[in-house]
């Protein structure tokens, strides 16, 4: 199917057929661990079965050209390689010329290409269809001028575009689940001191459910920025106030906290910490009752991680809130909280295998009658991270 699209829809643009690679870069979901990358936390993400996919031409000029079938009045977005400019001037394809310039540091692009991409990742759904885009694109890079890059390297660029040529303040999760991608496995990544351990999930008995609000997102940006902000401050506080230098957020206790409170100057302060501490522990316990499938646990930590993030880091809003009140109606359910950076964008579900249809039926009818449109579910799999379908007629 995606195989097909692909390669008639470059030839349409491009006008000949692709080479016979196609490239997939996934998505990812955070299963529990929210807004800990910044702070110094445990997060607990994996990549999915959604991503983007992309076949390329060599060309012989030093232009790189890329159509992307998700964005077709964009066109064919034109980057040239000896001078790429801000990224402001290349739309959806800034991710693309940001990993380019980027690459470019590391390896010698000696000619151009023609890419054509196609993602099954909603766009804007909170499920890091920019980081996917970034990590396809530096695998791709890596493929065709002979990087070789570790994954961890992989996922610095992927960052390195976000922050650094784009200006986006986000932390590293997002581009490490996707870099690090496993098949039917979680990543617990401890952000303090980058290290992590694959967990294996089982998929028999549950599984996974994405609930995209699609709820327009325009200020996540300034909304995150804040939220980091606050932890910053919070943190200087707590430092100030015990007379410590410690790095992150997470290197506190809710004790700690608890005995700093007048040092905060603010309540908001404190709101923040306090989600961002109790997560970290709650995110160590969900981890350990994963390892021994313990899923209603894990479930009740999921509601536990979403009610934090509603009440005390304030970044849900009344579409996630909703989807989220749903599903605690459902036996079937055995958690569910919001993924992602929050404000919208999507929620996960972890319900028992066999029932997404009536769980996609009540979520539907509650959400279209409070909120007024529908939502999109989709069920997913932890999935394998950046690689190379390249088999003739694989049906993928
Ligand atoms: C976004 C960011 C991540 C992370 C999450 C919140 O997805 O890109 O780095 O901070 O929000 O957990």
């Amino acid at each position: 199917m995606e195989r097909n699209l692909l390669f008639e829809v470059h030839k349409e643009i491009h006008h000949y057929y692709p080479e016979e690679k196609i490239f997939f870069s996934p998505g990812r979901i955070n299963l529990i661990g929210e807004h800990l990358d910044y702070n110094g936390g445990t997060v607990f993400p994996g990549a999915i079965n959604l991503g983007t996919y992309a076949v390329i031409g060599m060309r012989k000029d030093s232009r790189v050209r890329v159509y992307s079938h998700n964005f077709p009045d964009s066109g064919i977005v034109d980057i040239e390689l000896s001078h790429i400019g801000e990224s402001s001037e290349y739309g959806w394809a800034s991710y693309v010329a940001g990993a380019f310039k980027l690459m470019g540091e590391e390896v010698e692009l000696s000619h151009g290409l023609d890419i054509t991409i196609n993602g099954t990742l909603p766009n804007r759904s909170g499920l890091s269809s920019s980081a996917s885009i970034e990590l396809l694109m530096v695998y791709i890079i890596s493929d065709v001028y002979g990087a070789t890059l570790s994954r961890f390297e992989m996922a610095e660029i992927g960052r390195r575009v976000e922050n650094d040529y784009l200006g986006l303040p986000s932390g590293i999760m997002d581009q490490f689940a996707i870099a690090f991608g496993h098949d039917r496995s979680a990543i617990a990544l401890d952000c303090k001191t980058m290290e992590y351990s694959l967990h294996e999930y089982m998929e028999d008995e549950h599984e996974f459910v994405v609930i995209n609000t699609n709820k327009p997102r325009e200020l996540i940006s300034s909304e995150y920025k804040n939220r980091k902000t606050e932890c910053e401050a919070a943190l200087e506080e707590l430092n100030r106030f015990n007379a410590g230098a410690k790095q992150y957020l997470c290197d506190y206790n809710l004790e700690d906290l608890n005995a700093s409170r007048e040092g905060l100057s603010s309540d908001v302060f404190y709101l923040r910490a306090h989600h961002v501490i109790d997560e970290n522990e709650r995110t160590l316990k969900a981890i350990e009752a994963f390892d021994k499938s313990d899923f209603k646990l894990f479930g009740a930590l999921m509601y536990e991680s979403h009610d934090s993030l509603k009440r005390m880091y304030e970044v849900t809003g009344k579409e996630l809130d909703q989807i989220v009140d749903t599903a605690k109606q459902l036996d079937y359910v055995l958690g569910a909280r919001m993924t992602g950076a929050g404000f919208g964008g999507s929620a996960i579900a972890l319900i028992e295998k066999g029932r997404f249809d009536d769980f996609k039926e009540a979520i539907e009818a509650d959400y279209n009658e409070r909120i007024g449109y529908a939502p999109s579910l989709y069920p997913v799999r932890l999935s394998t991270g950046p690689s190379i379908i390249s088999e003739r007629g694989a049906g993928i």
